[in-house]
């Protein structure tokens, strides 16, 4: 015998993609209908179980004077009730498609309203959710309205027959888990609830219903063609165009194409009987053209990100004013596209991308990971039961998403493996909407898709990628390629993006990439700063995996993000300082330069002696010039010199003030000439001490004690860097990962062992051999002192003994200073941080900063902040020059402790400034997913020899 409960709860675990819903139709907001928000508090119960309480809080007259309040949109797992998990692939529950577990919090949830005076009394009334995670259920003044899944899609209800103008009580019940959590199985938080908008919307009679605006441009005629199709009859115009003609009728007239570099927006409107809509048409054709993507007849070169929804507070509620963020940084930064990963992201967002011009590909709420752990069995994708709700979402983005001129792209999902259920949805799609193309990285014959998709596919494979050696289906051969993600940029990186972008400029197939991803998923936390996986006691999670992004979870861009705008600057420009000429490069695809202005700067030992203004034709796409550069200002003899050349926006435009600079480059002229010294004085032995010059030593160990009046602890040559991201690796990666090899080796504990120490006439020499315990590998290193009586120079040799076969993380020297060393002046690349594979972005010249500001906050903490390329520096009263120039880190912790702690909060300044002087380090790469660090970044254990001058700054 068995029992049922009386709340039937069998659709939280059916595939059906719910009931009671109306057809998917284009979100747009309407110019004279009323509508009512119902964001803002509701009143809120947190259950355990799907079936803990009955559907009675749905009644009228029920008291939930005990209930908590949530703010919609929102997770309640962000706000105080439960707690949100991280996994990346792992479902977090047991794998046995549809059904989830018993314990399945819900989250009831009230919402009392009365309609305002002025609400209409005819027409219709619509309910519109734009995204609930992952399933609800709603009652409307206790009558059962429906049930839907796709947490990332939005569900309307008619509900004009059940409302009052007072007293409505509007219910709905929010499951976490549902069969739909097996079609959302994305790499990121599982944060349930309420988290978009719900709006009530009156439909006036004779409104509009759903509308699709087909705007082409024809590149050779330079016409754009208009036809809306309406569901209800009306008219369409666009005044500026003299366009007034029916829906369903076509115009075609001389129009301003829409591009992402000059996104040209008609304004227009759409007329039926009983109401009119705002239309913001972009005139634009998206085609697979000669085996490219072309828009408007160009191919056209992604410089893209992956942008996953997220503020560090409010989860995936984005505020519109954060979606105009995004886009803004994302215009400042030089992308030019964006993957909406892994999902239709909030529409709004779609407005801003029409706006101010982004390339979209438009994802599906699709992804079934998980399943890679029984080698795709039951996928749902490759299973008929499930079709229907993949089919379900394909419409629900489609039809939401169809006006907009910019999502160019279709993207079926991500990381769902194949079946038929994707061939369902491409064929779907297809038949719905011609005008644009297929994405799915994972058809890897493009049986559905229009163009090859990769992700993380190394440097090497993208080129043969490029020359077309790859192989696959006859089909794919003939296609283009596309990195829907690479370069992920978790903590320090993403290494060798410049690398992967002279590929992309080098093979017309390779139609550019998305890094991955825009803004890493912390979640601020009293404990921790930010928190991610496992910090909050989940049994399984990815731990700082979520953390990503070429943003930190505050929206400070990170050094990722500065490397990656400048690796992707639409102007290219280099010279060679002998000839005085500048050659420039427009490499936007559709825009002139006439929106820039260029200056010239010279610089003389990295300061700004004279700067003007360079004249540069307006080139069209693909142009290049050589420009020729003024006479180079009074003769700077005996210094470095060098001209930096800049493009800055002429004017003002909608994402960025005039001024703001896009591109720049730096010729060097003359050279630095290398710091001489003339050896003067020896080294005397005075009871325990040596002094030599202004530096005084201990006589037994021959560590340095003082220079001048400034004590120095060591210094000693140091290898070690807390391993980054990058250096750890993901568990999967194949090759080594060798953040872990070196903590096999003992990089971390080296041990210094002293050989002797000698007094020459001329130089105080320190010989040790620096080597871990348990292995016979060291560096010979020799410390040699010299002074020209004012002036210390160490010149340190290092030469590996036995057989090395790592990279060294890095090589140098550190020492400390007193804690009050809290400013840095230096000559050198600044002003923020660089590595052998991410200095693109490093500009030579005079900077200074605090110690403090030298670090980058990591959300999990990790090698950070050495500064490239550096002449010289000074901190706590002494200057350093190099010979050769060197990479200058200073933090107020040892490395040992960077490497220790996991959230930035664990990092407790101490009252020593430790500073390293690399002469090398390791590069960066992107192993933590994806190829490491080219073999022209990697620090082999060889023979070096560096010097350094110190000297005490006076004054
Ligand atoms: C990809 C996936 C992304 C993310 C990334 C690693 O495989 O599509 O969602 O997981 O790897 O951060
Ligand atoms: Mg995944």
């Amino acid at each position: 015998m068995s029992f049922r409960t009386t709340t039937s709860i069998d659709y939280v675990e059916n595939v059906s993609p719910g009931s009671g819903a109306l057809p998917p139709r284009a979100w747009y907001a309407s110019s004279d209908s009323t509508s009512l928000s119902l964001n803002g508090n509701w009143c809120f119960r947190l259950s355990a179980t799907a079936d803990a309480e009955d559907d009675s809080f749905a009644e009228e007259g029920y008291d939930a004077g005990d209930w908590a309040e949530v703010s919609v949109p929102g997770h309640w797992v962000l706000q105080g009730h439960g707690a949100p998990i991280y996994t990346n692939h792992l479902y977090p529950f047991p794998v046995d498609p549809p059904r989830v577990p018993t314990e399945n919090p819900t989250g009831d949830h009230l919402r009392f309203f009365d309609l305002p005076s002025d609400w209409p009394s005819d027409g219709g009334v619509v309910l519109r959710f734009d995204g609930v995670e992952s399933c609800a259920r709603v009652w409307l003044n206790g009558t059962d309205i429906g049930e839907f899944k796709g947490s990332r899609l939005p569900h309307e209800f008619a509900v004009g027959h059940l409302l009052k103008p007072s007293g409505n009580v509007l219910a709905v019940r929010v499951h976490q888990w549902s069969a739909g959590s097996y079609l959302e199985d994305q790499d990121q938080w599982w944060l349930p609830g309420i988290f978009r908008d719900v709006t009530l919307l009156h439909r006036p009679a004779g409104g509009v219903l759903d509308f699709f605006v087909h705007a082409s441009y024809d590149h050779v005629t330079g016409e754009g063609t208009l036809r809306v199709d309406s569901d209800v009859d009306g008219r369409v115009t666009l005044p500026a165009l003299d366009i007034d003609v029916a829906t369903g009728e076509t115009a075609t007239v001389a129009v301003r194409p829409w591009t992402a570099e000059v996104p040209h927006l008609y304004d227009g409107v759409l007329a039926t009987e009983g109401e009119r809509v705002p239309l913001r048409i972009g005139f634009r054709t998206v085609e697979l053209a000669d085996g490219l993507i072309k828009v408007n007849g160009k191919a056209v070169l992604f410089k893209g990100v992956n942008r996953h929804e997220w503020h560090p507070e409010k989860g995936r509620a984005l505020d519109l004013e954060t979606m105009r963020e995004d886009v803004l940084l994302m215009k400042r930064h030089n992308i030019n596209a964006v993957r909406t990963s892994h999902y239709p992201p909030h529409p709004a967002f779609l407005d801003l991308c029409d706006e101010y011009g982004l390339w979209v590909i438009d994802e599906c709420d699709l992804e079934t990971h998980g399943f890679t752990e029984q080698a795709w069995r039951d996928n749902p994708v490759d299973n008929e039961r499930w079709t229907p709700a993949l089919l379900d979402r394909a419409a629900r983005m489609v039809e939401r998403d169809k006006n907009h001129p910019s999502v160019v792209i279709w993207s079926l999902g991500n990381e769902a493996g194949t079946g038929r259920g994707l061939t369902a949805m491409a064929e779907w799609i297809r038949g719905r909407d011609g005008s644009r193309l297929i994405h799915y990285e994972g058809d890897i014959n493009c049986r559905d898709t229009d163009m090859y998709a990769r992700m993380y596919a190394d440097h090497a494979e993208v080129e043969r990628i490029g020359r077309g050696l790859d192989g696959g289906s006859l089909k794919r051969r003939h296609l283009p390629f596309i990195l829907c993600e690479y370069g992920h940029a978790m903590g320090n990186g993403p290494g060798g993006i410049a690398d992967y972008q002279r590929l992309f400029e080098s093979y017309d197939r390779i139609q550019g990439g998305f890094i991955w991803e825009w803004i890493d998923h912390g979640i601020k936390d009293e404990r921790y700063g930010f928190a991610y996986g496992g910090d909050f006691g989940e049994e399984l999670h990815d731990g700082n995996f979520v953390c990503d992004g070429l943003l930190f979870p505050d929206r400070t861009p990170s050094p990722g993000l500065v490397e990656y705008k400048k690796v992707i600057e639409p102007v290219r420009m280099a010279g060679e300082g002998a000839d005085g000429t500048v050659r420039v490069t427009n490499a936007y695809d559709f825009a002139d330069l006439s929106a820039l202005a260029f200056e010239w700067s010279y610089q003389v030992d990295g300061e700004t002696v004279e700067t003007g203004a360079l004249t540069v034709p307006a080139l069209g796409p693909g142009e290049s010039a050589e420009v020729k550069l003024p006479t180079p200002p009074a003769d700077a003899h005996g210094a470095e010199t060098q001209w930096t050349v800049r493009a800055v926006l002429a004017a003002g435009t909608a994402w960025a003030p005039q001024g703001h600079e896009v591109a720049w480059t730096q010729i060097p002229v003359d050279e630095r000439p290398l710091a001489r010294m003339v050896q003067s004085d020896g080294p005397v032995l005075g009871g325990r001490r040596i002094t030599l010059g202004p530096a005084s030593f201990d006589a037994r160990t021959g560590a340095l004690n003082t220079i001048g009046g400034v004590d120095v602890t060591g210094p000693r040559l140091d290898v070690w860097r807390a391993p980054t991201d990058n250096d750890n690796g993901a568990h999967w990666q194949p090759d080594e990962r060798y953040g872990l090899l070196w903590r096999k080796l003992g990089l971390h504990r080296m041990r210094h062992r002293l050989n002797a120490v000698e007094l020459g006439d001329d130089a105080l020499t320190v010989r040790t051999r620096v080597a871990p315990a348990a292995w016979e590998v060291g560096l010979r290193t020799v410390y040699r002192w010299t002074s020209d009586g004012t002036r210390l120079r160490l010149t340190v040799s290092v030469a590996p003994e036995g057989d090395w076969t790592l990279p060294l993380p890095r090589l140098g020297i550190r020492l400390g200073l007193s804690g009050s060393a809290d400013r840095v002046k230096w000559f050198g690349g600044g002003p923020g941080e660089g590595y052998p594979d991410t200095k693109s972005a490093s500009r030579v010249a005079r900077w200074d900063s605090t110690v403090d500001a030298l670090q980058t906050p990591y959300v999990r903490p990790q090698e950070n902040g050495a500064r490239a390329d550096v002449r010289w520096a000074e901190i706590g009263g002494l200057r350093v020059e190099g010979d050769p120039s060197f990479w200058f880190t200073a933090r107020r912790w040892t490395t040992e402790q960077l490497d220790a702690a996991e959230h930035l909060t664990d990092l407790a300044p101490g009252d020593t400034v430790w500073v390293n002087l690399d002469h090398g380090q390791q590069g960066i790469g992107s192993q933590s997913c994806g190829p490491g660090a080219l073999p022209q970044y990697q620090l082999r254990a060889a023979p070096a020899e560096f010097s350094f001058v110190f000297s005490e700054i006076h004054g």
